[in-house]
């Protein structure tokens, strides 16, 4: 077993799932504001370092994405990293500089960072960083993702990787197909397993350790705006036939982002995707709002409330640990 293997299954096994807390300081603030909260750097510490102190982390948390300004910050005497590995779990950083227009289409998006990445990445490693994500966004539409956007996105989400690969850290891939639109989730179903399959293409290509990667992508779901809506049961079904025909088999693991669907939908779809799951790649959460959004809710009403803030995000981190091992039901979240 290869280090970065090593990593890969210490974050993802023993139903343990990834805190996504790598929002940007653009996204936090939004997330902020709209619970009357006003964003800055004290706030968005305070909030995150409630999440990475509670008892939650220990049982279910097996990895924290953080954004830059959040791995160098400290509480108290501590690193935030430092306190993340208190609770055992591993430190990881988002090191793309996001989605911006792809000139050639220019309602499609290319994810930038590559420039000076080599050099972040060694930072990154001493700030005590073992993993690190990547996000390549995709919409749908009758034209989209045109064959450029899957193509050039790829070929980033590779290079990526493979510089991360060569700082010994776990790179997640992270190829989000967007729900926004009035597709069906046949739709969907064509389009994700178009750009997985190319993302290997190049993961291979750049002569990637598939054994040491995450890879992060979106459940098989129709559109938001889709008048028809498929139901769990087929959710995943479809989602597992797309990932068993598009993923190489060394992969250890596949953690999946929310993205928009809300807690218990994104529970109870895990759930039933870990129920069905009879391939060896272990399935569970790398979750942002999925994990967070009941817990700054009940944060911005009372900040000095820490104690309730930690008790409904260790509720929410213990659902999605027991989905990630087919344990969920709906009478779990009611008596909680
Ligand atoms: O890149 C996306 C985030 O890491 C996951 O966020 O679960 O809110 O979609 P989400």
């Amino acid at each position: 077993m290869t280090e970065l293997n090593k990593i890969s299954l210490n974050i993802l096994s023993n139903g343990k799932g990834i805190l996504a807390a790598d929002e940007s300081t653009t996204t936090m603030t939004k997330r902020l504001e709209s619970v009357n909260i006003k964003s800055n750097e004290e706030s968005r510490l305070n909030f995150r370092k409630i999440l990475f102190s509670s008892e939650g982390m220990k049982s279910c948390i097996g990895g924290v994405i953080l954004y830059d300004e959040t791995i160098k910050q400290s509480s108290g005497s501590k690193k935030i990293p430092e306190l993340i590995n208190g609770s055992g779990a591993i430190a990881g950083i988002k090191v793309d500089t996001g989605a911006k227009v792809l000139a050639g289409s220019s309602k499609e998006k290319i994810t930038e960072g590559l420039d000076g990445l080599r050099e972040r990445l060694k930072e990154y490693y001493k700030l005590g960083a073992r993993f690190t994500k990547w996000r390549g966004v995709y919409s749908i539409s009758d034209d989209y993702p045109s064959k450029l956007a899957v193509y050039s996105n790829a070929h980033a989400l590779a290079r990526y990787a493979a510089l991360v690969q060569e700082s010994e850290m776990v790179p997640i891939v992270e190829p989000e197909v967007l729900m926004d639109g009035e597709h069906s989730a046949k739709v969907c179903f064509e389009k994700t397993s178009e750009v997985i399959k190319k993302c290997f293409d190049e993961l291979i290509l750049h002569k990637i350790d598939l054994t040491g990667i995450i890879l992060k992508p979106n459940m098989i779901l129709d559109g938001a705006d889709a008048k028809k809506k498929i139901s769990n049961e087929e959710i995943a079904e479809l989602t597992l036939k797309c990932l068993k025909e598009c993923v190489p088999n060394e992969v250890p693991g596949i953690a999946f982002l929310s993205g928009g669907q809300n807690e218990i939908e994104a529970t109870e779809n895990l759930n039933l995707i870990s129920k069905k799951n009879t391939t060896n790649m272990i399935m569970t959460y790398s979750y942002g709002r999925a994990l967070q959004q009941s817990a700054l809710k009940h944060w911005s009403k009372n900040i000095k409330d820490t104690v309730g803030t930690q008790k409904v995000f260790n509720h929410r981190a213990k659902m999605c640990s027991l989905a990630a091992q087919g344990k969920w039901s709906k009478e779990l979240e009611i008596q909680n």
